[in-house]
């Protein structure tokens, strides 16, 4: 064994994180924890876990659901694309009658890449399979000196490599698992402990002080940001939502009236365009907010906040249905609707 593993794995045994998912075999469990972790940190994450474990305790359960329960469960994680993918995974696992054991089993699974099936796969089978993200990347680019930018080919296959001969296939978990806590805790993205770090002696970045410079980054894409007038019509108690249609990472999700093309005043009247075209309305339309930023991954989401209550209940576009403002919570919504929400406040009916 590379004394590399060796400490990585003594320090586990004495360092590593009770989490509720490691007290557990049940891979259900086990691969719910880890969609869940790629979109949120272990302290959310653990709410979210125990969240679903309650009202899905088994497979079946999350596999009979409705859709919008699923996904109004995953409000607040974001990247809802993960929690369709879940809900499919679900279907899959019940149709093949039990969790698959082998990694290219694991990977059929919807929503399942590399690092997924690798964690689960040595977690709950025991499968010789290095995980590789970003906490594996730092800490190999800091020990090993490595140079080559995260985020390319060339890197991914480089450092899935070296983790792989690193990794020791009769403690592929607690090597996988060390490697995560590790760099969550010891080598971490900003000020390392190397100080108390067991790796320090043989530690290429320790020893030539680039602990900072390491790992490399590719130089980043800027972000696109994109305009969205978002409107809340509030009649009699009153609101109009629609399902956001396939094609984006809000698909499933239910929103206001909402469009990207700006809401200006032409002739006295306010109208939206896209998807709602054409659609005027002549009264009392108010801006409430201005300009509220939102980060997504790939962009900057800059959204201006109405309140229309128009005197008549009006026509609404195609697709839009007319719901109690009091039963908004039980529809999934993005983020931005949920800010909306707290801006445009309870309905005085
Ligand atoms: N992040 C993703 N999976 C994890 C795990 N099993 N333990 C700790 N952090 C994680
Ligand atoms: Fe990371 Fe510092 Fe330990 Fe090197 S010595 S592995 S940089 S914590």
């Amino acid at each position: 064994m590379h004394p590399f593993s060796k400490t990585i794995l003594d320090w586990y045994a004495c360092y590593g994180r009770d989490l509720p998912w490691r007290r557990t075999q049940d891979p259900y469990a086990v691969w719910l924890s880890e969609i869940i972790l790629q979109q949120t940190r272990i302290v959310q994450g653990m709410e979210y876990w125990k969240r679903f474990l309650t009202r899905f305790p088994t497979v079946q359960d999350l596999a009979t659901a409705s859709e919008d329960e699923v996904m109004r469960l995953w409000e607040g994680l974001g990247y809802y694309s993960r929690a369709r993918n879940l809900h499919a995974a679900a279907k899959q696992i019940v149709d093949l009658g039990a969790f698959p054991t082998t990694l290219e089993g694991i990977s059929s699974l919807k929503g399942v890449g590399d690092y997924t099936a690798a964690a689960i796969g040595s977690i709950c089978f025991g499968l010789p399979a290095a995980v590789v993200d970003g906490n594996v990347y730092r800490v190999l680019a800091r020990y090993f000196g490595l140079e080559t930018p995260v985020g390319t080919t060339a890197a991914k296959k480089e450092f899935t490599a070296l983790a792989q001969r690193l990794l020791p296939p009769q403690e592929a978990s607690a090597f996988n698992q060390g490697m995560m806590d590790f760099g969550a805790l010891q080598c971490t993205p900003q000020k390392p402990d190397c100080l108390t770090c067991p790796l320090q002696s043989s530690c290429h970045a320790y020893r030539t002080g680039r602990q900072a410079l390491l790992p490399v980054k590719k130089a980043a894409v800027k972000v696109q940001e994109r305009h969205l007038s978002y409107v809340y019509v509030r009649f009699n108690g009153e609101t109009a939502i629609r399902k956001r249609p396939a094609g984006d990472i809000w698909q499933g999700l239910w929103e206001p009236l909402v469009t990207d093309a700006g809401i200006s005043p032409a002739s006295e009247k306010w109208f939206f365009a896209k998807p709602c075209e054409k659609y005027f309305c002549e009264d009392t339309l108010y801006l409430l907010r201005k300009g509220v930023k939102h980060q997504l991954t790939h962009r900057t989401i800059l959204a201006d906040f109405y309140l229309w209550e128009p005197a008549e209940r009006p026509q609404l576009p195609e697709d839009y249905i007319w719901i109690q403002e009091t039963e908004l919570d039980r529809y999934g919504k993005p983020r931005l609707f949920e800010k909306l929400l707290e801006i445009v406040g309870p309905s005085r009916q």
